[in-house]
């Protein structure tokens, strides 16, 4: 059956077309926190990307059906050469990632030789070739300190860059890249927030702008914000919390816990890279093993490197 063709099946069909050729093939679908709601009701394991890395690298599945954006799949992938990864689309590519390429890193290098590479997990799997190690948003301080006062080369989150020479005192070359998501969170979300729920604390990602995190009560990745309010039920109960993120993050946090007042810091923060997979599009997939992560052999060799220092540091 061709792709489109699945679009047309209800829910209740894809939903089981998804476990039985799951139970077929032993899949495991590996979910991030944006995904659509009905995709991350399915997941085997849903989480930030170092928990998606993690779990890429435990899992003794022989097929990984990875939703989320392409370079999360590529370091499955990476992790794992000998199995199937599987993306139900292929297009979902995240801006971020294509803001650096391996060519303006390596310029980058001869013009610091003394410095340090660290990429942010998203980037492709040619810039991760290039670096020396990776980081994530939850674990990227502890990748930093771990270099010592070594001169560093941070790409490409500007924010994330700054965020974490503010925390860690290092001494950062920042690339220009930004998440267009959390890049346009502003000031004046953060005071009409306030405004609405002046009691509620503000957690936020640590790709937001530094004038965004500078108001925040905490900074953190994805699921260190499942965390945060799994911590803090009892507080939220009485003021609430305003999460700036991505709206799939606060939805599912929303699904969690019915009863407690969790508001986006702006309704329109969506990822629609992470919002093009779909339940039809898992159900295509996974029953006719497309679109398979492949990459060439050096690159993964090189880039695994750079994944498994940041997976011993962390
Ligand atoms: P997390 O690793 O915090 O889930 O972030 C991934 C991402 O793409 C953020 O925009
Ligand atoms: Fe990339 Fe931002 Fe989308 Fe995350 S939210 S996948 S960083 S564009």
């Amino acid at each position: 059956m061709e792709r489109d063709a699945y679009e047309k099946l209800p829910p209740g069909e894809l939903i089981e077309r998804i476990a039985r050729a799951k139970a077929e093939k032993n899949a495991v679908l590996l979910v991030h926190n944006y995904q659509k709601m009905e995709i991350q009701e399915l997941g085997d394991f849903i989480g930030d990307s170092l928990g998606l890395s993690q779990e890429a690298a435990k899992t003794d599945a022989d097929v990984i059906e990875f939703c989320g954006v392409d370079f999360m799949a590529e370091s499955a992938k990476i992790l794992n050469p000998n199995k199937t990864v599987l993306i139900p689309e292929r297009e979902a590519h995240c801006p971020m990632a294509a803001m650096i390429t391996p060519e303006a890193l390596r310029s980058m290098k001869t013009a610091h030789p003394n410095a340090v590479v660290v990429c942010y997990v998203n980037t492709t799997a040619a810039v991760k070739a290039e670096s020396d190690i990776c980081c994530t948003s939850s674990n990227a301080i502890q990748v930093v300190q771990s270099l010592g006062d070594r001169e560093i080369i941070f790409v490409p989150d500007k924010n994330l860059a700054a965020y974490v020479a503010g925390k860690t005192g290092a001494n950062i070359i920042p690339w220009d890249g930004h998440c267009y998501v959390h890049a346009d969170f502003t000031l004046e979300d953060v005071q009409e927030a306030k405004k609405k729920h002046p009691e509620a604390k503000l957690v936020v990602h640590p790709e937001c702008p530094p004038e965004v995190i500078n108001e925040a009560d905490w900074v953190t990745s994805t699921s260190g914000m499942v965390t945060y309010v799994e911590q803090h039920r009892s507080d939220i109960e009485k003021s609430g919390v305003v999460i700036g993120t991505e709206i799939g993050l606060v939805q599912q946090l929303k699904n969690r816990y019915p009863g407690l007042e969790i508001s986006p810091l702006s309704d329109w923060a969506i990822c629609t890279q992470m919002k093009m997979n779909t339940l039809a599009k898992v159900a295509w997939s996974l029953e006719n093993n497309e679109h398979r992560v492949e990459l060439p052999a050096e690159i993964m060799n090189t880039a695994r490197l750079s994944l498994e220092r940041m997976l011993e540091v962390t």
